[in-house]
């Protein structure tokens, strides 16, 4: 077991298989032993990263304020909310946003906001400042103008916990290439710590680990 995972994230088998998982209702058919339900890495950019054993920084407890973009129907999200505190969902597509306040209506600290994260001046009045983690997985072009849009809410010590999609920006272009591009755009406002391939659960992802570069 790493010892990087956050609190409330533990390794417990199911069906023979060595799995992360988190305690709370199941969302997505996942399996579960007892009180505890799987977090399926294939399904979850965010489960694939800490997979990998990147250093996420997330510690998990009560604390822990987490915003996080491009929430979808809470697959991953509700996963977040069962370890963390203050979970705030954006998500602005209607109808996976319906399934997300059925996934939050057992989970009193996830708060799923009907709002574009291109605009957060729409949801700037609910989200506190400074949160621990801003969570992203978008899968839109423009990827990077989201980080730094959105940079206003993360703590100094934060971190930005990003999972690219290179055919969200470009179909075309060799993922290494977009990548590059999205890392020197992100560079304005974060420093990355850690990049790296998803490509063992998600074709043509990086997963990013970064920091805001001081004020
Ligand atoms: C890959 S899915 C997210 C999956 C989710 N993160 C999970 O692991 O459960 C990408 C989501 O981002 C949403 N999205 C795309 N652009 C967005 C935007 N500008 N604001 C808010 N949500 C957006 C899409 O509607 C879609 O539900």
């Amino acid at each position: 077991m790493s010892d990087d995972l956050p609190a409330g994230v533990e390794r417990h088998t199911f069906e023979g298989t060595d799995r992360l998982a988190t305690r709370g209702d199941p969302v997505y058919g996942e399996p579960t032993d007892g009180d505890w339900r799987a977090w399926n890495p294939t399904r979850s950019k965010l489960g694939a990263m800490l997979e990998l054993e990147m250093e996420t920084g997330l510690e998990g407890g009560d604390e822990e304020t987490v915003l996080y973009l491009g929430a979808a129907s809470g697959t991953t999200v509700s996963h977040v909310a069962d370890f963390a505190g203050p979970t705030y969902a954006v998500e602005f597509a209607a109808r996976p946003a319906r399934d997300l306040l059925e996934t939050a209506a057992s989970r009193p600290r996830l708060f799923p906001l009907l709002a574009d994260a291109r605009k957060p001046a729409t949801y700037a009045h609910v989200v506190e400042s400074n949160v621990d983690a801003i969570v992203q997985d978008v899968a839109t072009r423009g990827q990077a103008r989201v980080a730094l849009e959105n940079r206003r809410f993360l703590d100094d010590d934060g971190r930005l916990l990003l999972a690219v999609k290179a055919r969200s920006e470009d179909v075309t272009r060799d993922p290494e290439d977009v990548f590059a591009d999205v890392r020197a755009e992100l560079e304005a406002e974060y420093e990355i710590l850690e990049a790296r391939r998803l490509e063992q659960y998600h074709a043509d992802h990086l997963g990013i680990v970064a920091r805001p570069q001081p004020r």
